[in-house]
């Protein structure tokens, strides 16, 4: 009995740390807390602020978790496109809880049910089975799936589609009027959004004028006019050279660095999941796995199990191990694996 009151406490403890948003006295620093958790479990700690005990060491410590809000919190969320009653399930028992600020990246072979998770974030698909909250919202509340679709933007993967408008301002100011948005407004509004993404001077371009990551930072800047608390990017680099990968990955760091939106990356690349503060791994309609970046991308059998390829840099170190080269530690980006290539005699 003692020993699952215990496991429970921990669980609550190693989430609240995932979410890193967990305030721990002086003295319980270095405790490191349970590396592993069921990948479904559903922090109890996030949403409310509450006192816990950790049995540690032979020592109960008494720990605060801090008050978070969640800005997705779904439980058990299932779904297929097929006729009711087919068992081809499209997501599979899903539970997915992200805090108010927090980036978090999904990663997952094609297929494995990113996009079908994320559209029902923004009601673009209506819940099978299971409960989700977006933003407070309930998200089977059909009477305020607009008002859901306002606190919770998308861009997509194709910067050409999506473009209403010929003009930038105009393209800006067409989600505005749509929300109702007071006529005075919405110029402000627009210069706002435009210089969040950095293409402020770009009101009066034509955006098939532009790079495919100027596209997408316009896309980006219609989503941002209407003040969203979560932002979904949906492969939104997939179809950009390096450089428009680099200036749009850049402008999402910004907006959850300095506007702390919360951000839901979807991305085949990697070394864009680096920057996030948690990843999911989805395989086959499921959650696989969930961590921080270090746990999930040095993790060479869960992302071999995900089909997935560990970035660039894992790979070296895995590389010159087995060449009987030994670096001090796994680095995750080009700029640590330089490091720790110099630290070698
Ligand atoms: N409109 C649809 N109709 C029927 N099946 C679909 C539809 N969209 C997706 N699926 C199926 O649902 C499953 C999950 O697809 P989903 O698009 O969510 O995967 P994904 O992880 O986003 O893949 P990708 O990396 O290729 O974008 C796949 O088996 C796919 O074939
Ligand atoms: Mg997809």
């Amino acid at each position: 009995m003692l020993q699952n009151i215990q496991l429970v406490i921990d669980t609550a403890i190693a989430d609240a740390y995932y979410m890193g948003k967990i305030l721990y006295p002086e003295n319980f620093k270095d405790i490191e807390p349970e590396k592993k958790i069921n990948a479904n479990h559903i922090p109890q700690t996030c949403g409310e602020s509450e006192n816990v005990s950790i049995f540690c060491d032979r020592v109960y410590w008494k720990a605060k978790t801090a008050m978070v809000m969640r800005s997705i919190d779904g439980k058990g969320i299932s779904y297929s496109y097929a006729f009711e009653g087919s068992i081809d399930l499209s997501l599979d028992d899903v539970s997915i809880c992200i805090a108010q600020g927090e980036m978090v990246a999904i990663l997952g072979h094609n297929g494995s049910g990113k996009s079908t998770l994320v559209k029902h974030f923004d009601a673009l698909l209506s819940l099978q089975k299971g409960s989700l909250k977006v933003a407070g919202l309930d998200a089977n509340n059909t009477d305020r799936i607009w008002e859901l679709r306002k606190k919770c933007g998308m861009v997509f993967q194709n910067p050409d589609n999506q473009f209403v408008s010929s003009i930038v301002d105009e393209d800006i100011a067409f989600g505005l009027e749509n929300y109702d948005t007071p006529i005075e407004q919405i110029p402000s509004k627009v210069s706002e959004a435009l210089a969040l993404v950095g293409m402020s001077g770009f009101e009066k371009k034509s955006p098939h004028m532009l790079s495919g990551g100027q596209k997408q930072r316009i896309a980006l800047a219609s989503v941002l006019a209407l003040e969203p608390e979560i932002i979904v990017f949906d492969e939104s680099t997939a179809m950009l050279d390096p450089e428009g990968r680099k200036e749009v990955i850049t402008t999402i760091r910004r907006l959850h660095d300095n506007e702390h939106k919360t951000i839901i990356l979807i991305s085949h690349y990697m070394e864009e999941a680096v920057f996030a503060d948690r990843i999911y791994i989805m395989k086959n309609g499921r959650i696989l796995a969930q961590g921080t970046p270090r746990e999930i991308l040095t993790d060479q059998v869960l992302l071999a199990e995900a089909r997935l390829l560990p970035p660039l840099p894992v790979r070296i170190y895995y590389d010159l191990q087995k060449a009987g080269i030994i670096l001090r530690h796994c680095p995750l980006t080009e700029e640590e694996l330089v490091e720790e290539l110099c630290r070698l005699n």
